[in-house]
């Protein structure tokens, strides 16, 4: 009986023992909770970092909104819209039918007329372009579009020979000849308001060619700018002689002379230009 007794005390305190070795339901389900509270802390750690950093962005930006010459957020959009409204308006300005309106369809254009004679000439030997016509290409290249060029071609050709040239010449000065040229009627001298004639200088005067062209059209209101070769008469009085005989337009006598050899070194191109932006054309 006696041994039987310390059998169940022995039995109750294992019993015992082994109750209080595990844990209780409760605590095994609240496990997981301090995890989750874990978790949920570190969560809340990184959200207030995020939220810590973006105050700290916020802040910045403002601070570079608040900077001088930072223009704010909300300007900076007004100059957005400007600017494409800008866009929008310089769109319009370039359609066809408003280009077509703006343009001015009575422009005029310049003429470039000249008289030139290549082969063999007086201290440049035999050339394949005449002296005249190269300041004519200077000028050409200088006006580009603005310009036409009309040369004034002899029906009948001056020899090639410089001697048998200045024969001719000077019969046709004794005659007071009026050699034709070629293509009179293509020429529409009503599309221009500016004429800028060039010539040599032939025997103190312009060459008898020159006297049929300024006859052949009305120069009525016409700007005339003049502009010769040579090889030493310089104008030779002919700005003058032409502002007499075209008594109707307005004859600038500012010409440009450069002699014959001269005018044909590349130098001679910024004289011309420079001639011509001081002219305004
Ligand atoms: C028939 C003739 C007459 C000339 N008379 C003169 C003159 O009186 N004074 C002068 O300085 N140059 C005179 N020259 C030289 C030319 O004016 C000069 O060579 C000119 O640059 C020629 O231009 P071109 O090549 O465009 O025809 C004469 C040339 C010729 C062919």
């Amino acid at each position: 009986m006696k041994k039987l007794a310390v059998l169940l005390v022995f039995l109750s305190m294992m019993i015992t023992l082994v109750g209080c070795g595990e844990p209780k339901n409760n605590e095994i389900v609240e496990q997981p909770n301090q995890e989750q509270e874990i978790i949920e802390n570190g969560t809340k750690e990184v959200i207030e970092n995020i939220e810590e950093r973006q105050e700290v962005n916020t802040s910045s930006e403002n601070v570079v909104e608040n900077q001088e010459g930072v223009t704010p957020k909300e300007e900076q959009q007004e100059t957005v819209e400007t600017v494409s409204n800008d866009t929008e308006t310089k769109i319009e300005e370039v359609t066809p039918e408003k280009t077509v309106i703006e343009t001015p369809t009575n422009e005029k254009k310049n003429l470039i007329a000249f008289f030139s004679r290549a082969d063999e000439n007086y201290n440049v030997g035999t050339v394949d372009v005449g002296n005249t016509e190269i300041m004519a290409g200077f000028i050409k290249d200088y006006l580009g579009d603005k310009a036409d060029t009309f040369k004034i071609d002899p029906v009948k050709a001056y020899p090639a020979n410089y001697k048998e040239c200045t024969e001719v010449a000077t019969k046709e000065l004794n005659d007071n000849a009026r050699p034709e040229f070629k293509n009179v009627n293509s020429l529409d001298i009503s599309k221009y308001d500016t004429i800028i004639l060039g010539y040599p200088i032939w025997w103190g005067d312009v060459p008898m060619i020159i006297n049929t062209f300024l006859e052949k059209y009305d120069f009525t209101g016409k700007n005339v700018y003049l502009f010769n070769t040579h090889e030493g008469s310089g104008n030779s009085g002919t700005y003058r002689s032409i502002k007499n005989k075209l008594s109707t337009a307005n004859v600038n006598t500012d010409g440009l002379a450069i002699t014959g050899k001269t005018a044909r070194e590349e130098s001679s191109r910024s004289t011309v230009n420079d001639w011509l932006k001081d002219l305004g054309l």
